[in-house]
């Protein structure tokens, strides 16, 4: 099919939504087969990743690895032992107490839902969606749905 240029203001932009919209999803890419769909509503994400329950112990230790969650790049945590944090995002310490379990769900899984120009990797965003990552991570998350959610348990702990 060949693309006729309408060149009238309304034509132009509406050739801009397509290709926006075109860049989206990569369908060459397939989902991972156990990978879940989630629904966000309020700017959280109610019902756990594929209904799994998350464990805080599992969950601060991935939170920690520098291979997996690798949070404290970017975030200080309640950690002992550790004395340099990278302070790009806000302290995660006390973030119980300022945003529910839901919330929380939402911002580790695909952060962009809340501000698109976050540069807070989304650790269970669709992957078609993960603009060039890097080769071993084509086509998959970054965690896998049990992982981010021993996160998020862990997190509710931090009051
Ligand atoms: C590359 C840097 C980076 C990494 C890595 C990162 N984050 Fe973030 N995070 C941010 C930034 C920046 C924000 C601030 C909001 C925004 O810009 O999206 C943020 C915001 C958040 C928030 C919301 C905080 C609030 O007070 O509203 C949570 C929760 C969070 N991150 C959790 C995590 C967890 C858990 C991990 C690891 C699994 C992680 N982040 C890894 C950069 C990062």
């Amino acid at each position: 099919m060949t693309f006729m240029p309408v060149r009238t203001r309304t034509g132009c932009g509406l050739f801009a939504v397509i290709l926006a919209a075109t860049a989206l999803a990569d369908d060459s890419i397939p989902l991972p087969d156990d990978y879940c769909q989630w629904e966000v509503k309020d700017y959280a994400i109610d019902k756990p990743l594929c209904g799994l329950r998350g464990d805080a112990e599992r969950g601060k230790a991935i939170a920690t690895d520098g291979y997996k969650g690798n949070c404290l790049a970017c975030h200080e945590m309640p950690v002992p032992g550790i004395e340099a944090y990278g302070t790009i995002g806000p302290p995660l310490n006390g973030i119980a107490s300022r945003l529910t379990e839901a919330q929380i769900r939402l911002r580790v899984v695909d952060t962009r839902n809340v501000n698109p120009m976050s540069i807070m990797p989304g650790f269970y965003r669709d992957p078609r969606l993960i603009n060039r990552p890097a080769k071993p991570y084509i086509g998959r998350t970054f965690l896998n749905a049990q992982q981010v959610e021993d996160v998020i348990i862990y997190l509710t702990t931090l009051k």
